[in-house]
C-alpha cells in the first residue's frame, strides 16, 4: 500500500477565504510564497486572545495579564519545538525582515568592522540583503555575493574562495521566494563555520514546507515570518543560539527588555527579552502558536507530496504551452513555480489571471538581483503552492496563460 494521500478537500474546509469568489469566478489562491491564507483554527485563536486574555505580559499579577503571559510564551515554546530550538532562544519579531534587521543591528554592529566581509548569495529576498548591505556601509564592510547559475542554483563551487578570514557573516536563504530554489544550508553553514563566520538564514520560505531542525542546519540565527506560514501577519521569530543571543547587545530600547533602569545606569534582561522592547503582538504570537500547531498537525509528508505534485503538474503544463518559459530549474526546488511569456509583460499576465479568479504574484518578488543576473527585468508571473491548491486550480492557471496570450497578442 502506497502512503496516504493529503485529503486536500478536508484541509480546504478548514480556510474560509477560499470560498471566496472573485471577478465572479471561485477563487484559486496560487500566491502562498506571498502570504497564506489563515485556517479558522488561527482565527479563532487570535480571537479568543483578545476575547478571554486581554492583557500585556510580562507586567501585571492580576489573573488576565497571567493568562496572556502564559499565552505569550506557550507560543514561544511552540516555536521553538517547530525549530528545534530551546524557548530561551526564540525572539518575536514582526516577521523575517525585523529579525534579520536585529541579526545586522545588533550582532552584526558588534561584529562586523571596517574590511570585514559579508557574503550573502545571490538569490536572496531584499529582506536578507538590504540590511547587511546598510550594514557593511555603515561600519566600511564588503558585501560579497555567492552568485546563481542559469538555473537559479547556487554556485557552491566558488563558496570556498568567498569565505576569507576576513568574512564574519553569510546570510543565504533557505528556500528562494523567486524562484524555488532550495539551498543546502547545512553545507553551507559547516563551511561558513570552518572558515569562521556565522551563518543567517531566512527561512520564510522554507518555513511551511520544510521540517526544520536548526540544530541540524547547524546555522546560527534561523528567521522566518508567521504570515507564510499560516499565522496573522505581524509575527514572526528569531532563533539565535543561545551562547551568540547572551552575549548580544540589544539593538532597540524601551520597557520589557530591562532588568534595572536608572539615569545612570541600565541593566538589560536576558535573551530573549532583552530583544523584545516594548509590549509585543501578544495574541498574534499565540496565533503564530496555533498555526505551527495546526500545521505540525498535518501529515508533512503526505503535504510536500502533493505540493510536489503539484508543481510537476504546473510544470508539464506550462512546458507543452507555446512561447512559454519555465525560469528556475535548480535540481531542488519546493512549491514555487516562475515563468514568463513571449511577449507579453508579467503584470499583464498576473492581470488577466486575476480576472480569471486566479491569483499569483507577478514582478522582481523583492528579489531583484537575482532577476536582473537572470536578464528578467520584468520579472516573472510567480505561483506557489500550498496544502490547501487543487490540480485543478493549476490547470485554471494554465487556461488563463492561455487566454492571456490569446487576448493580450491579438
Ligand atoms: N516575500 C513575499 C513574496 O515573495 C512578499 O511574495
Amino acid at each position: 500500500m502506497g502512503a496516504p494521500e493529503l485529503d486536500v478537500a478536508a484541509v480546504r474546509a478548514m480556510f474560509p477565504a477560499l470560498g471566496l469568489s472573485v471577478h465572479g469566478r471561485p477563487l484559486a489562491y496560487l500566491d502562498s510564497a506571498s502570504t497564506t491564507q489563515k485556517p479558522k483554527v488561527v482565527l479563532d485563536a487570535l480571537v479568543r486572545g483578545y476575547e478571554t486574555a486581554c492583557a500585556n505580559v510580562h507586567r501585571g499579577v492580576h489573573a488576565l495579564s497571567v493568562a496572556a503571559t502564559e499565552g505569550y510564551e506557550g507560543a514561544r515554546a511552540n516555536v521553538a519545538r517547530f525549530l528545534g530550538g530551546s524557548p530561551d532562544e526564540v525572539v518575536f519579531t514582526r516577521g523575517t525582515t525585523e529579525a534579520i534587521n536585529l541579526v545586522a543591528e545588533s550582532y552584526g554592529r558588534a561584529h562586523v568592522r571596517a574590511g570585514d566581509r559579508v557574503l550573502v548569495s545571490g538569490l536572496e529576498h531584499h529582506s536578507n540583503l538590504v540590511p547587511w548591505f546598510r550594514l557593511c556601509q555603515a561600519v566600511g564592510a564588503h558585501l560579497d555575493v555567492l552568485p546563481i547559475d542559469e538555473a537559479g542554483a547556487l554556485e557552491l563551487e566558488r563558496l570556498d574562495a568567498r569565505l576569507t578570514p576576513r568574512t564574519r557573516v553569510v546570510a543565504v536563504s533557505h528556500v528562494s521566494n523567486a524562484l524555488g530554489t532550495v539551498a543546502p544550508v547545512a553545507e553551507i553553514a559547516a563551511r561558513a563555520r570552518a572558515a569562521g563566520a556565522v551563518t543567517v538564514v531566512d527561512g520564510a520560505q522554507a518555513a511551511p514546507h520544510l521540517p526544520l531542525d536548526v540544530r541540524k542546519l547547524g546555522c546560527d540565527f534561523y528567521a522566518f515570518s508567521g504570515h507564510k506560514a499560516y499565522a496573522p501577519t505581524g509575527v514572526g521569530a528569531l532563533w539565535g543560539r543561545a551562547e551568540l543571543l547572551d552575549a548580544m547587545p540589544p539593538w532597540q530600547g524601551g520597557g520589557e527588555m530591562i532588568a534595572s533602569v536608572a539615569f545612570d545606569a541600565i541593566t538589560y534582561a536576558d535573551p530573549p527579552h532583552r530583544f523584545e522592547a516594548g509590549t509585543p503582538d501578544i495574541f498574534g504570537a499565540m496565533a503564530l502558536g496555533a498555526a505551527l500547531e495546526w500545521l505540525s498537525g498535518l501529515d508533512r509528508a503526505a503535504v510536500a507530496r502533493h505540493e510536489a505534485a503539484l508543481l510537476a503538474h504546473a510544470e508539464g503544463l506550462l512546458d507543452a504551452l507555446p512561447g512559454v518559459r519555465r525560469v528556475g530549474r535548480a535540481p531542488e526546488r519546493a512549491a514555487v513555480l516562475s515563468f514568463v511569456v513571449e511577449g507579453l509583460h508579467p503584470h499583464d499576465v498576473g492581470t488577466i489571471l486575476d480576472l480569471e479568479g486566479v491569483a499569483v504574484r507577478t514582478g522582481h518578488h523583492c528579489a531583484e538581483p537575482a532577476m536582473t543576473r537572470l536578464g528578467l527585468e520584468g520579472g516573472t508571473v510567480r505561483a506557489s503552492f500550498a496544502p490547501y491548491n487543487t490540480f485543478e486550480e493549476v490547470e485554471r492557471m494554465v487556461q488563463g496563460v492561455l487566454r492571456a496570450q490569446e487576448v493580450l497578442t491579438r
